[in-house]
């Protein structure tokens, strides 16, 4: 699919292109530059790869020109395929370029997101983390099709690492290899700031990291992202979790060091990378 895009790209640059993806049919519009006629305004939200502006009542999301350039069709069929799955996520309306840049348009949800409500009501914090819970298990309760697989992403992650000891990096990847369940949707950067809250519903934003795999790796990403700032908010997730799913901490944090060291490939700060770092060296010293 992605190569397909591709090449439909390279051979034209204005027109409409469509292009399946698993059961979905995406369609692809290329802009010429200075032709578009959509007024995007100041963005309403920053993120580490993203723009996002509210136009029209519909969200844009355009990627920041260092990703790859097959970035928001890889964003936009994830997340299809969650819409697909019958859970609450914006609807993928395009895939086009605006002013030579890759984006996305897709529905607009309007709300808070849960991160925002809970610092707004600390009191409420674990009333907003239960709801996220439900909303995890939900998720994972779908046996997913055509995703990409949990263990192929967590593998190359790892594999890029550059200042991972090269026995640690081969025990993680056995360790990658030595796991087995039964693969279900993981959303793969799941957290309250993910989570807008509507008038009638919870809506789950930001599929990029979506992946078939483990449960008990998603949860463990949880709970390290959490933890990053505040581990008495990771600890409410992991209990919670675990309550709900009758999952023990233990079956959890079997994934952490696979989980730390996959998360070392991303631009993650030094401080936490020392972090990430600790954890790996408590599961696997280097001897
Ligand atoms: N469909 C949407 N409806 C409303 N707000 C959205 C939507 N998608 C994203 N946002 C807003 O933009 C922010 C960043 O979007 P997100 O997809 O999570 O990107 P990032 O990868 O940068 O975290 C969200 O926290 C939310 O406030
Ligand atoms: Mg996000």
């Amino acid at each position: 699919m992605i190569l397909e895009a591709k090449m439909a790209a390279s051979c034209c640059t204005n027109g409409s292109v469509s292009t399946r993806s698993g059961d979905f049919l995406l369609t692809v519009r290329f802009v010429e530059e200075g032709e578009n006629p959509m007024i995007l305004g100041n963005p309403i939200a920053r993120g580490n790869t993203a723009k996002i502006y509210l136009s029209d009542n519909k969200i844009v999301k355009i990627f920041n020109d260092f990703l790859p350039d097959t970035e928001s069709i890889k964003e936009a069929n994830k997340q299809s395929y969650a819409y697909s799955c019958g859970l609450p996520v914006p609807k993928i309306l395009e895939v086009t370029k605006i002013n030579g840049e890759q984006a996305i348009i897709m529905e607009y949800v309007k709300g808070e997101t849960l991160g925002d409500l809970m610092f707004k009501n600390k009191e409420q914090a674990e009333y907003y983390m239960n709801v996220s819970v439900d909303m995890q298990l939900k998720v994972h309760s779908i046996i997913p099709e055509g995703i990409e697989s949990m263990y192929d992403k967590l593998y190359s992650q790892i594999e890029t690492v550059n200042n991972l000891d090269k026995k640690q990096k081969s025990y993680m990847l056995n360790k990658l290899g030595s796991f087995s369940y039964e693969n279900r949707l993981c959303h793969g950067d799941f957290h309250l700031f993910n989570l807008i809250k509507t008038e009638t519903q919870v809506v789950v934003i930001d599929w990029v990291d979506s992946s078939a795999g483990d449960i008990r790796a998603d949860i463990y990403r949880t709970y390290l992202l959490y933890s990053q700032f505040s581990s008495e908010l990771a600890d409410m997730y992991l209990r919670l979790y675990c309550e709900k799913s009758g999952l023990l901490r233990s079956e959890v944090s079997q994934w952490a060091p696979i989980i730390a060291g996959a998360r070392l490939s991303e631009s993650v700060s030094s401080e936490n990378s020392e972090r990430l770092m600790e954890i790996i060296n408590n599961y696997c010293p280097i001897i």
